[in-house]
């Protein structure tokens, strides 16, 4: 059965990237829907291993580098590519740079190469109420203008998620996806952003740090 689960793969330090990334993935096999990497891996280990690392999960996992993109259009294009052309298939960015010489861009290359563009509505942290939350109905409003497959919306603030549910319904693409950190280890029980409307909950340490990751995976999510 596939559970509605990213596993977020941050490598503790003092441990080989690879090997204890594709352990998880052997312990996990096609539990999770999915599998995000991110700058802690990739810039301690590279786009070599990332792709070694992206070519042991399951053929149709969501494969998800988690970059937090916020640069100019080329630039993040530059980025992004070293993540597809390692085997990735989504990207996160910042929604902040807007579409001209920014989103646009990447979006239009993620198209081009059959990938897809996650932004973030908000964060988990307590901090983006005061800043990101001001913005939350453009971001959505504007990556269904460029076609995002999915924002990310912080499963420790429930509201936002329901908050970005509600904006979808009113753009051309509402069955965009919401994918949600914040289980476990940032407080948030399983199932409690699948309830308020995401698609899928992000876990990583609350599974990945466990004695045996695949019996946490099945105690988190074994049932609703
Ligand atoms: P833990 O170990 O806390 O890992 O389950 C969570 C993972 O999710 C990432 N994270 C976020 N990513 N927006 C994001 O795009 C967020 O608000 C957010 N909060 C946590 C984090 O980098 C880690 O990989």
């Amino acid at each position: 059965m596939r559970y509605p689960v990213i596993i977020a793969l941050d490598p503790p330090r003092g441990e080989d990237p690879v090997r204890w990334s594709i352990r998880i993935i052997d312990l996990l096999h096609g539990g999770p829907a999915g599998y995000k990497i991110g700058l802690p891996l990739l810039i301690r280990a590279g786009p070599k291993v990332a792709g070694d690392i992206a070519s042991v999960m399951p053929a149709d996992a969501i494969k998800v580098a988690d970059l937090k993109l916020a640069d100019i259009g080329p630039i993040m294009v530059l980025t992004a590519s070293t993540a597809i052309e390692a085997g990735y298939t989504h990207v996160i960015a910042h929604p902040f740079m807007g579409v001209e010489g920014g989103l646009g861009e990447l979006s239009d290359y993620l198209r081009s190469v059959g990938a897809e563009l996650i932004l973030l509505a908000s964060m988990s942290n307590p901090g983006a109420a005061r800043y990101f939350d001001q913005f939350i109905d453009e971001f959505v409003m504007m990556g269904a203008r460029i076609g995002a497959w999915g924002y990310v919306a912080p499963a420790t603030r429930p509201h936002i998620i329901r908050r970005v549910k509600e904006v979808l319904k009113k753009t051309p693409k509402p069955a965009a996806k919401i994918v949600s950190p914040g289980i476990g280890a940032q407080g948030q029980r399983p199932w409690a952003a699948i309830k308020a409307g995401a698609d899928y909950e992000i876990v990583g340490r609350a599974i990945t740090r466990a004695d045996n990751p695949a019996e946490a995976l099945e105690r988190l999510y074994g049932r609703p």
